[in-house]
């Protein structure tokens, strides 16, 4: 029997290389070994997007099409939108009891984004809903809704999935063994620097190559990369460890080119620009697959809708399966 992922992502920007190298990749290598539920989060989008309805239904929309054309197969993973699982919200209340709102408050995770938050409107009780902290919970029942053992996730979202962990084990002691422990599980390549030199590439960070970035786009992109700000003449010899050229060369040339950029960079003898003009084609040769195939769901929005169709009725059976198991447990199943 082939164990059960579930992972998801918010429906809130397009996907860039940090998504791809940090998760994607990992996602479309598992996707042949497991069970993989692969869920647009679009209900956790809303608690921090409810007013912006509109943007979240249009990524919901993109997200797909990115994800079809990195190469996620939709035969093998049930992708499938939150909203369209009713048990999710469901579950969301029996949980919301497990779970004390100090605990909440104590969720790593949630209090940075709290304190990013109070950064952004000044007052936390004007701007912390009581939808947003509670999502750590609506997220254990994105999880334990399609038994989800393993949650392939970045780092940032390990303390959500212990809370999860936490939230199934004192369901199990008060109601019985009904649900699993899901366990986290970290991709090798955490995180991905941004154009500017920032330790994450981020939306919001405004630092990212984004896989629909046209080819233009991206070689503009590459030119405002940072590089060893100590270099000041095409010929100084420079420090490519400081260099986000360098960076990514690493993630898209070959081992061999990588090593003579390094030794040419260290001695003075590889210009910046044309560094950047190297780099930028060659991820414009490695975005061109995913390019073509974007093109094409671009092109047949039906079967865009229709794979999304499918995935999420699939989600629906096995969420329908779990829910009457948690009903019969807490004795709600009249
Ligand atoms: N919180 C995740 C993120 O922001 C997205 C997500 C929603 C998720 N539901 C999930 C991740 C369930 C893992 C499991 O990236």
């Amino acid at each position: 029997m082939k164990k059960t992922i579930l992972t998801g992502l918010r429906p809130t920007g397009n996907l860039h290389l940090g998504h791809l190298f940090g998760a994607g990749q990992n996602w479309v290598k598992l996707q042949d070994e497991y069970n993989f539920y692969l869920e647009i989060a679009d209900v956790q989008a809303l608690t921090d997007n409810f007013n912006n309805p509109e943007k979240v239904r249009k990524n919901v929309k993109e997200i797909t099409m990115d994800l079809l054309s990195i190469g996620i197969d939709p035969e093998k993973v049930n992708l499938f939108i939150q909203s369209k699982i009713p048990e999710i919200a469901e579950l969301t209340v029996y949980y919301s009891n497990l779970v004390t709102v100090a605990r909440l408050h104590r969720n790593p995770t949630v209090k940075t984004e709290i304190a990013q938050k109070k950064e952004l409107f000044g007052n936390e009780g004007e701007s912390i809903t009581y939808g947003f902290l509670g999502y750590p919970v609506s997220q254990a029942a994105d999880i334990t809704a399609f038994d989800g053992e393993l949650v392939p996730v970045g780092e940032d979202q390990l303390p959500l999935i212990e809370q999860c962990r936490e939230i199934v084990r004192k369901f199990n002691n008060i109601y019985g063994d009904t649900l699993t422990e899901p366990e986290s599980y970290l991709s090798k390549t955490k995180r991905i620097k941004g154009l500017d030199g920032n330790e994450k590439m981020g939306k919001s960070l405004g630092n990212a190559i984004y896989l629909v970035d046209d080819e233009e786009t991206v070689n503009k992109k590459i030119m405002g990369a940072v590089t060893d700000p100590d270099k000041i003449k095409k010929d100084d010899p420079a420090n490519p460890d400081v260099c986000m050229v360098y960076y990514y060369h690493k993630l898209v040339n070959t081992d061999e080119n990588v090593n003579t950029i390094c030794s040419e960079c260290k001695k003075g003898e590889r210009g910046c620009v044309a560094c950047k003009k190297e780099l930028a084609a060659r991820m414009n040769e490695f975005l061109s697959d995913f390019r073509a195939k974007r093109k094409q769901y671009e092109e047949n929005p039906e079967l865009v809708q229709k794979i999304l169709d499918e995935g999420t009725k699939r989600a629906q059976e096995k969420a329908k399966e779990q829910m009457a198991k948690v009903r019969k447990a807490m004795k709600i199943d009249y």
